[in-house]
Parts: C-alpha cells; structure tokens; sequence
C-alpha cells in the first residue's frame, strides 16, 4: 500500500515561477518586475546599514540562545507597538500591546486562528484582488472568505462599490484593510475615504484587521500610520497586524506582530492569553533574531535616525521611478493614461496593462510581470525607462 497514493501535486506559486522564468532568460536586456521585494539601484535587495550595525552589537552582546517567551521579545513588541500606534499613544498604556509572529503573513495565520477559535461564525471580507496569499491563510484556518469590489473594470479605485459592499456584510464580521500601499494595485484610500470606511465599519459593526506590511514606503512613517491610528482611536477594538520584512529589509528573518487593541485592560490579558496559546499550536515561541535587531534599532535614537532615512532613500527611489516611467510615456501619447502609476503608493503598480499584453512584454521584450498586470516598480532600472517605455508603447499600439 503507498500511503501518498491520493497525494495530488498543486501548481507551484506563480510568481516564483515567473522568478524561474526570468533567471532562464538569456536575454542580458531582461528586467525583473514580478517578484515583492525592494531592489535598489543595482537590482540588489539590500541589508540597511542600521539593521548591519544592529546585528554586529548582537553578535558582541549575545549571551544566550534559550527560547523567547509566547509573545516574543518584550522590547520588540513594546517599540513597534509604538511605531504603529505613535509614540505617545494612550491605548499603549493597558488598552493595546503587541505580539510577535514570525513576519506579517505568521501575524495574519495567527489573526486567522484567534477569530476561527475565538469569534465562531464570523467571515472574512478581503478586498477584490488582494495579496493572493490572504485568501489561502484564512481559507486554511477555515474561515468563510468573501470580497468586496477595490478596483473596478477601469482600473481606478472603485470607492463607492467598495463602501455600498461594505455596507452589506454582516454585523460582526471581519474586514480586512491594507493599511498603505495596496498590493496588489497601488490603490490607497484617501483621508476622506478612511473616514468613510470607518462610519460603515460603525453601522455594521464590523471587526477591521489592518495590514500594515509596508510602513514607511507609501509616504512616509507616520503618514503611512495615519489610518491605523485613526481608527484605533475611533473603535474598541482592532486588530494590525504588522511586518517588517519590507521597511527593515528584514524578509528571511521573518519578524512581524499581531497587534490588538480591546475596550478594557482585562479584556487584553484575555485575548493575549489566546495569542499566546494559539501561537504555541503554530510556532511555540517566534524566531529571535530579526525582532532583537528591529528592538536595538527602535530603542537606539542613533541607528533609528540612520534607518529611517535609508527607508527614505528607499521610498524616494520608488516615487521617482514612477514619476519617471510615466514622463518617459509621454513622447508615445501614453504618460495620461498611465498616469495612475505616478499616483499609486508602495512598490506595486496595477498598470492596466491586459495578460495579453504582459505575455507579449515577457516573450518580445523579456520583461517580466505578473499576469495580472502587476509591476514591481521597484524592479526599474532608472536607465532603462525609455527602454519600458517603448515597450510598453509597441505591446499597447
Ligand atoms: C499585503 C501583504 N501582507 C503581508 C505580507 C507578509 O509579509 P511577511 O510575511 O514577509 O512579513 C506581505 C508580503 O508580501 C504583503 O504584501
């Protein structure tokens, strides 16, 4: 008997597919606009000197590998909580603390488990499309997912289908909000669209969950905040949670938290004390190293200065590479209507570009996206935008 008899192969990731695509190519001229991860100017994903500084005072000062405890490290999570909710933040005092997961997607698996096991009944409501992964994570803790429209047909943020849909869901159930930088689209709310959300969210009584995966690359640290803060304010209760794969370039070091703001102290120590033994189900206790590193960072005034202008060194190159493919459209009559890339936020573009028109740039001009037409803009050459440019104009012709 072959115990794996019924085991059936599922399709692998279709972006690392399209990674392996790319590294295939022979083509020198190729350019790489799939996969998430910031590149720098020489298509590096670099380590930020403050995180080199940090993990060398590590090295020095460690005396111990022994097991963190079920919420992480307590400087890690008291100084991101902090970068997330503001400094001075009162519900930081006994209303909202942090738990740290293994990266973002550890604090949304861990989200998903807390609502599956603590809240039953309750569905999911993600934006239409949404990072692919959040469908399978809420899927697998067996939550009801459902969707509301994002961006419509035009390619344009479609708010009012967004809010009518919203205004629909059932009273208590869950929605999920990307706090900036949309991925996949690039679509952020506006001030006034986040109020809005926020008075259906009221009506319906809705629990939001705001993924914050990319703080500091829309506009700025505490730009970016300024929803996730709002809304703190404004409701009992919330969950964030948080990554610091992209703004500390901290992606294999999987360090991320779950954030949880409740209407009373006590009610916090009861949901902690769920985190803590929902966790101990799925990772026991999280990986030490990126959190300490990101703790040394956050407590330090000195590398904190040091990182947060490398991370605007890292949003500004973003910012001018769309600005720049966009006037590079210009002599072919496109930089119109590709003007929504220069108003997007974050590392992806939903360019608008059709899965035709991406096979064509991938087989004629050997750049590669993905099929639904998201670019990493990050993954421009700033060299090459006329080069795009005149291919996006002959697949577009
Ligand atoms: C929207 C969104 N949420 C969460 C994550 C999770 O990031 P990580 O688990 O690498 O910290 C990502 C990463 O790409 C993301 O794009």
């Amino acid at each position: 008997m072959s115990h794996f008899n019924r085991v059936v192969r599922v399709p692998g990731d279709p972006i690392l597919g399209l990674m392996e695509a790319y590294r295939g190519d022979p083509n020198p001229a190729k350019l790489d606009l799939g996969v998430g991860v910031y590149k720098d100017a020489q298509g590096l994903t670099p380590i930020p000197r403050a995180v080199k500084l940090a993990e060398q005072r590590l090295v020095d000062g460690q005396t111990s590998k022994s097991y963190i405890g079920g919420h992480g490290d307590a400087l890690f999570c008291a100084r991101l909580a902090q970068l997330v909710l503001g400094a001075d933040n009162p519900l930081l005092d006994a209303r909202a603390a942090a738990s740290q997961t293994p990266g973002g997607t550890g604090a949304l698996r861990l989200a998903a488990d807390f609502i599956g096991h603590c809240l039953p009944g309750r569905g999911i409501w993600l934006s239409d499309p949404t990072w692919p992964i959040h469908e399978s994570i809420f899927a697998a803790a067996g939550l009801p997912v459902s969707h509301y429209p994002y961006v419509g047909a035009d390619n344009r943020l479609d708010i009012e289908g967004m809010l009518a849909a919203l205004a629909e869901i059932p009273r208590g159930d869950v929605v999920l909000l990307h706090a900036c930088c949309h991925n996949p689209t690039g679509f952020d709310l506006g001030p006034r669209d986040w109020k809005r959300v926020l008075e259906v969210v009221k009506a319906r009584e809705l629990l939001p969950l705001i993924d914050f995966a990319y703080q500091g690359f829309g506009d700025g640290l505490e730009q970016d905040a300024w929803a996730v803060r709002l809304f703190a304010a404004e409701l009992p209760e919330l969950l964030i949670t948080s990554s610091c794969s992209k703004n500390f370039g901290l992606y294999r070091e999987r360090t991320g938290a779950l954030l949880v703001c409740a209407a009373t102290p006590e009610k916090l120590l009861d949901v902690r004390s769920q985190l803590a033994f929902l966790a101990r189900n799925l990772w026991s206790t999280p990986p030490a190293h990126g959190a300490a590193v990101v703790a040394s960072i956050l407590d330090d005034a000195e590398l904190k200065s040091l990182w947060s202008s490398e991370l605007d060194g890292m949003r500004q190159r973003v910012a001018s590479l769309r600005a720049g493919l966009v006037e590079a459209l210009q002599p072919y009559g496109l930089a119109e209507r590709f003007a929504h890339i220069g108003v997007q936020r974050g590392m992806f573009s939903y360019t608008g570009l059709s899965p035709q028109q991406v096979q064509r740039l991938r087989d004629e001009f050997s750049v590669y996206m993905v099929g639904s037409g998201r670019a990493n803009v990050a993954g421009l050459d700033a060299e090459r935008l006329d080069e795009l440019a005149a291919a996006i104009a002959a697949v577009c012709r």
